[in-house]
C-alpha cells in the first residue's frame, strides 16, 4: 500500500479548524500531521491529493442505522446502505436488531457481522436486540467487539417492544454492556390512536402524528429509563430525543464518564412539524418530527453538551409503502448519505459550530462507545477520514444511492458534499460531479468495530 498525503487541507478535529494541514497516511494509520510544508522526499513517496481549498474531517460515525437485512432486502442490504453511507462520510456504523429474523441471539449477531465482513467498505458493529423472553442470550454479549444492546421500550417498525417491568428490571441490573433504548410509552400512544380513529376513523392526517407520539409519551418512557439506570447504575444510552422536555433529564459535560448519554438525530434537527404539510408521510418518524421550539431545544442542547452525539437513525422503507395512508405507511426514512452535509449546511446557516458538527458525529460516538483509534485525526489513529468541497448540488433520484431510491431530502440542494472517503487508510469512495453518485473502490472492505470501555 503505497503512503498517501492529503495535501493543504482545511482540517477540523478536536474543536479546531486548522489551515493548511497536511496528513500522511501509512499502512492505513495517521503517521504524521504537517502543520508545515510536507517534506520533498515524502512528497515523492506517496500519492499526493491536493486538499486546498477543501475540508478534511474525521470520518463519521453512525450509531444508530437499520440496514434490513436479513430478511427485509427489498428495502436495503448492507452492501447498499454502507454504500450510501460511505458516500455521505459515514466511515463506520452501529446497526439494529429489527431485522428479519429479528437478532436476538449470538448465532444471528454473528451472521450480520458475517455478511458485512464480506460486503460493506465501512467499519461495521451490530447491536444485539432485547425480548421479552431472551435475556440469557443477552448476558453473552462481548463488549469488546458489539457496541450494545437495543431496547425498545416503545413499539416501532419490527414488533420489538420490551415491556414486562421485570424483564426490563432484570436486564438493567445484570447487563454490564452499554443498553441503548428507543424511549416512547406505548399506552400514552395507543390512547392517542384511539383518540385520532375517533375523530378521522382510517383517514387521519399526517400532521397528527407528532399529537398521536407526543411529547409526554417520550418524556415518560424517557424518565422511566433514567429512573432504572438511576437504581441498577446501567450505563445507558437513549437513542433519537425528539423534544425539549427529555433533554433537562441529562446532564451538561464531556461524553467521557457520563454514565447516562443520549443522542440527536439529523431529521430531528433539519424539519419541523410545518413540514408535515408538505413531505407528508416521508417524514413519518417514531419518535415523530416535533415542534419548531423542540428542534430548537435540540439544537441548543447539542450545544450546551447534554446531548452527546448525532445520528440518523437510517430506516430505509419503499416508496410504494411509504405513499401509502397515515396508518399503513410505515415510520422512517433513508438519510445517511445526506446526514452529513446537512449538518454542514445547518453549520453554514449558524445553527451549530463546524466543531460541534465534528464533536458530535465523530468524535462522542467513539468516546461515547469506547471505539477504538478512531473517531479522531490523532498520529496512530486509522485513517478513517472525509475530504468534503464545496459546490452547491441538489439531491434528485440520480444521485441517491440507497436502494429505496427516495430521500426525504430530495429537492434540497446542499453547498457542501462529499469529495473523497478514506476508510483504514483507503480511499473507497471519490465524486468529482456532486450531482453525481460517484464512483466507489470495492477491494478492500471495512472492519468490524473494537471497544475498550475503560478508556480513561
Ligand atoms: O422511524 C423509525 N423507523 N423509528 C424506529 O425506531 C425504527 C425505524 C425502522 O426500522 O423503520
Amino acid at each position: 500500500m503505497k503512503d498517501i498525503v492529503i495535501k493543504d487541507a482545511k482540517v477540523v478535529n478536536e474543536g479546531k479548524i486548522l489551515r493548511d494541514t497536511s496528513i500522511l497516511i501509512r499502512n492505513g494509520i495517521i503517521e504524521k500531521i504537517f502543520r508545515e510544508a510536507v517534506p520533498a522526499n515524502i512528497l515523492a513517496q506517496s500519492e499526493v491529493i491536493d486538499a486546498s481549498g477543501k475540508l478534511l474531517l474525521p470520518g463519521v460515525i453512525d450509531d444508530q442505522v437499520h440496514f434490513r437485512e436479513p430478511g427485509l432486502t427489498y428495502k436495503g442490504d448492507i452492501k447498499t446502505e454502507s454504500n450510501a453511507a460511505i458516500a455521505g462520510g459515514i466511515t463506520s456504523f452501529m446497526e439494529m436488531p429489527n431485522t428479519v429474523p429479528q437478532t436476538v441471539t449470538q448465532e444471528l449477531l454473528e451472521q450480520k457481522f458475517q455478511i458485512a465482513s464480506k460486503v460493506s467498505l465501512a467499519n461495521y458493529s451490530f447491536y444485539i436486540g432485547a425480548t421479552n423472553e431472551n435475556l440469557e442470550e443477552l448476558l453473552k454479549t462481548d463488549p469488546s467487539n458489539v457496541c450494545g444492546i437495543k431496547v425498545f421500550m416503545g413499539s416501532s417498525t419490527g414488533n420489538m417492544l420490551v415491556d414486562n417491568p421485570e424483564t426490563l428490571s432484570a436486564l438493567f441490573a445484570k447487563s454490564k454492556m452499554l443498553i441503548a433504548t428507543h424511549c416512547e410509552d406505548e399506552q400514552i400512544i395507543q390512547a392517542n390512536i384511539a383518540q385520532a380513529r375517533e375523530k378521522y376513523g382510517e383517514d387521519v392526517p399526517i400532521w397528527e402524528h407528532s399529537k398521536i407520539r407526543d411529547t409526554n409519551s417520550c418524556f415518560k418512557s424517557t424518565s422511566k429509563a433514567v429512573e432504572l439506570v438511576k437504581k441498577f447504575g446501567t450505563r445507558l444510552h437513549v437513542l433519537h430525543l425528539s423534544t425539549a422536555g427529555e433533554i433537562a433529564l441529562f446532564d451538561a459535560g464531556p461524553v467521557k464518564g457520563k454514565k447516562i448519554t443520549c443522542e440527536a438525530c439529523v431529521h430531528h434537527l433539519w424539519f419541523s412539524e410545518s413540514d408535515y404539510e408538505k413531505l407528508g408521510t416521508h417524514i413519518k418518524w417514531n419518535p415523530s418530527i416535533k415542534s419548531a421550539n423542540d428542534r430548537q431545544a435540540l439544537l441548543k442542547g447539542l450545544t450546551d453538551n447534554r446531548i452527546d452525539v448525532i445520528a440518523t437513525d437510517h430506516a430505509p422503507h419503499t416508496l410504494e409503502e411509504k405513499d401509502q395512508t397515515y396508518f399503513k405507511s410505515p415510520s422512517g426514512g433513508p438519510l445517511v448519505q445526506h446526514s452529513l452535509v446537512a449538518m454542514l449546511e445547518l453549520s453554514r446557516n449558524g445553527k451549530i459550530t463546524l466543531e460541534k458538527v465534528v464533536e458530535k458525529m465523530c468524535h462522542n460516538p467513539a468516546d461515547l462507545f469506547g471505539i477504538e483509534k478512531r473517531g479522531y485525526i490523532r498520529k496512530g489513529y486509522k485513517a478513517d477520514l472525509v475530504l468534503v468541497d464545496a459546490s452547491r448540488w441538489t439531491v434528485t433520484k440520480e444521485n441517491i444511492l440507497s436502494k429505496c431510491g427516495w430521500s426525504p431530502f430530495e429537492g434540497e440542494s446542499f453547498y457542501y458534499f462529499i469529495n473523497q472517503t478514506f476508510v483504514n487508510g483507503n480511499i473507497v469512495y471519490e465524486n468529482n460531479n456532486p450531482n453525481s453518485a460517484g464512483t466507489f473502490f470495492e477491494d478492500v472492505k471495512g472492519e468490524r468495530l473494537t471497544f475498550n470501555r475503560n478508556q480513561p
